[in-house]
């Protein structure tokens, strides 16, 4: 059986680790990346745009060794053209990997269920798992670890807080999220995530929240496939902004994150996205170095 990585709770504790310790080797010695794709080829589809995610995992790709090919939301149509499970067989009759960005999670569920080579999460709307992974390497390398250490993710409690807190909980990260009432994460990840020992902490108000933190996390807060909300989100959000105030109460080191892509005057403001304490191109640049271990790891079995 292959193995998948829908979410990061997938990965045990020491998985996880190993993974981590696998991309700060390779990132420093990228002479000794083995070509475990040398001759194969990973499907990357997607249903929803994306900068990061395709040109990061085309590169992953491309440093084992393998062949990348990229199919966009108009070529394939999930279930509407051919199911989930034929795009999957026929894929997979390519490709060592299928790696895929979905609107509705069950997508993948449904093509790991119909095949057995590993498929990986781009993001869904329950989970950004590989976000995850490049968010765990930045933090350790800037940061000097992940125990102990402190983020407040400030915001919606969507697919990028739910991996970040499986993420958190596997590597002893403490986090506190604040989020506007309504919006918070869901109680199944709360929950999951504290059952592998997480020390997570939910609180409304911002300020509090980011007191004594050594990062703060935010993003959008309107996600893909979530336009319609847009309006009523921006109303319920105000007060959630990341700006110089809220970075000052978090003490002089903190550093700010994002997932990307960020919009400037919402979720977070020039000044802190663009100034000094911003690590967001740091770990833009580190969705291709977390991605390209976790495709190696997958391909070991
Ligand atoms: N953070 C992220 O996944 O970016 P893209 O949507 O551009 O891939
Ligand atoms: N929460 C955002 C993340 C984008 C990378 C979304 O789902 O659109």
């Amino acid at each position: 059986m292959s193995r998948n990585l829908l979410e990061v709770d997938e990965l045990s504790h020491a998985e996880l680790a190993g993974l981590i310790d696998t991309m700060i080797a390779w990132k420093a010695a990228p002479e000794q990346i083995p070509a475990v794709l040398a001759g194969r080829g990973v499907a990357l589809v997607f249903e929803k745009p994306s900068a990061r995610t395709r040109n990061s995992g085309e590169m992953a790709v491309v440093g084992l060794g393998g062949h990348p090919v990229t199919i966009r939301p108009d070529e394939i149509s999930i279930d509407t053209r051919e199911s989930a499970e034929d795009v999957a067989r026929t894929l997979a009759s390519f490709h060592a990997i299928i790696a895929a960005r979905v609107f509705d999670h069950t997508v993948l569920e449904r093509m790991a269920a119909a095949v057995d080579i590993p498929i990986v999460n781009l993001l869904s709307d329950r989970a950004h798992p590989c976000q995850a992974l490049a968010d765990l390497l930045t933090i350790h390398e800037l940061l000097g670890g992940l125990e102990g250490r402190r983020v407040a993710y400030v915001g919606d409690g969507n697919n990028v807080a739910a991996s970040l807190a499986f993420g958190a909980a596997l590597t002893g990260l403490e986090l506190v999220v604040s989020s506007p009432p309504g919006y918070e994460l869901d109680d199944i990840v709360v929950d999951r995530a504290r059952n592998l020992g997480g020390a997570i902490e939910l609180v409304t108000d911002p300020f509090e929240a980011v007191k004594g933190v050594d990062a703060i996390y935010t993003d959008t807060w309107v996600s893909m496939g979530e336009e319609a909300e847009a309006e009523i989100r921006r109303e319920a959000f105000q007060g959630w902004c990341v700006d110089d105030a809220l970075m000052n109460a978090a003490g002089p080191d903190a550093m700010f994150l994002h997932c990307l892509p960020a919009h400037r005057g919402d979720e977070v403001t020039a000044a802190v996205i663009d100034g000094p304490r911003s690590a967001v191109w740091h770990q833009a640049a580190n969705r291709m170095h977390s991605k390209r271990a976790l495709f190696a790891f997958l391909m070991e079995g």
